[in-house]
């Protein structure tokens, strides 16, 4: 067998992959390194063969392998969600309807809507309920094929209602087979308690909230927008969060053109997010800075500005793709990156191929797990969608089901078909 040696046997084999997408383009054709007639094998979890089923030796330490036919199907690596909200209380159904009927989103956060609810319901909820609700969004995510996922805190905004929502995540994922990234969102708004004192939220932020918050998160995010947080109240937050060691995320020229983009790429922030507005000048930037651009196609789709982020700019200067759900219950509430991959292709511009590989590998190193996951390749993590069809093109174009015949990870059936009862 080709690449590193396993240290232990092979415990996991698929075969019969008609088309197996490995997004390294160093081992199959194009971007997506497609390999036709393809096979994976991997050892305690990791990868230890992804190519040409012709090239798959036998191994005798086989035997004991968990072993899935693909019955020509394609194979995708799993999906990177690189960006949600999972954990909050209650839902915003009626100001969803009442966008439809024109009400804006920035209308509704400044009426004490928006945001502000959900933090009002947040802290009401308890504990388990909390836990609850994220548990059964995180299932959701799983099923339609995402094996890692970032979630934020940021409808707490209270020491302790901050520290709980993290709390609650960090149970949920020690329940569930998705690696989970979490983020620190204090700075998702400043609490309405304090809109006559900035400064005295992000003092609490900096000195309580963070130190509470730091054992429980990876990364540093700011809602840097029109409404929510300034560009130096955002700097503020995560130059702050890097003292503590969290790397740093930014919600970034989402609703205007509010520098954000520029304090990302001047901080260095592994991803921007959003982007909506960005010029070529910002996209230079955070190509420079190495910053990860990450999309959220269904929260534009569903925001009905008719806006989507500059796919040409950011293309143009050559900034690296993300894909996330920002599953959330104000700007779009879903957990299925099959959905954004399709509209990333039919309302943000990108290619078939982008919307796959920003979904994956471009979302895996916006979470800083580049090469580890989001890829099948020697090495990586064997996780993967076995799809209901074909091509990776039914992403885009097979819409509104679930594709996810069979899900792995970590060499190990998660769900779908082969899941079991
Ligand atoms: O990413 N922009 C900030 N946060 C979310 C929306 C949160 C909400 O409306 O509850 C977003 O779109
Ligand atoms: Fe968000």
């Amino acid at each position: 067998m080709s690449g590193p040696d396993p240290a232990g046997p092979v415990d996991f084999l698929l075969t019969g992959i008609g088309q197996l997408v490995t997004c390294d383009p160093g081992l199959g054709e194009g971007p997506l390194g497609l390999v036709e007639g393809g096979a994976v094998a991997a050892s305690g979890g990791v990868v230890v063969y992804a190519g040409p089923e012709a090239g798959l030796p036998d191994r005798e330490d086989a035997d004991g392998a968990t072993r899935v036919d693909a019955g020509r199907r394609a194979v995708v690596p799993g999906f990177v969600d690189a960006h949600t909200h999972l954990v909050f209380a209650g839902d915003r159904a009626d100001e969803f309807a009442a966008r439809l009927r024109g009400v804006g989103y920035e209308e509704a956060l400044a009426a004490g809507g928006g945001i502000n609810r959900t933090v009002r319901d947040t802290r009401a909820a308890s504990d388990a309920e909390l836990e609850a609700t994220a548990a059964a969004r995180l299932a959701t995510a799983l099923r339609y094929g995402t094996t890692t996922l970032e979630a934020k805190s940021g409808y707490g905004l209270t020491v302790d209602d901050e520290r709980r929502s993290l709390e609650a995540l960090a149970r949920v994922a020690e329940r569930s087979p998705v690696e989970v990234v979490p983020t620190f969102l204090g700075a998702h708004l400043i609490p309405e308690e304090f809109a006559n004192d900035r400064d005295g939220y992000l003092d609490l932020l900096e000195h309580e909230m963070l130190p509470a918050c730091v054992p429980l998160a990876e990364f540093v995010d700011a809602f840097c927008d029109r409404g929510a947080l300034t560009v130096s109240e955002s700097r503020r937050v995560l130059e702050a969060g890097a003292r503590h060691g969290l790397a740093a995320k930014l919600h970034a020229n989402e609703l205007g053109s509010t520098g954000g983009a520029a304090l990302a790429a001047e901080l260095g922030c592994v991803s921007a997010d959003h982007l909506l507005f960005c010029d070529e000048r910002e996209a230079k930037g955070l190509a420079a800075a190495g910053t990860v651009a990450v999309l959220l196609p269904g929260t534009s789709f569903l925001l009905r500005t008719g806006r989507a982020a500059p796919v040409g700019v950011l293309r143009d200067a050559r900034v690296t793709l993300a894909l996330g759900t920002d599953c959330n219950p104000g700007t779009c509430y879903s957990e299925s990156m099959q959905l954004m991959v399709a509209l990333a292709c039919v309302h943000g511009g990108l290619t078939p191929e982008e919307a796959v590989l920003a979904a994956t590998d471009g979302a895996a190193r916006a979470v800083g797990r580049g090469g580890r996951v989001g890829r099948l390749a020697p090495g990586a993590a064997c996780d993967l969608v076995l799809l209901a069809g074909r091509s990776y093109l039914d992403l885009a174009y097979h819409l509104g089901v679930n594709l996810a015949a069979t899900v792995v990870k970590g060499g190990a059936v998660v769900a779908g078909d082969g899941a079991g009862p």
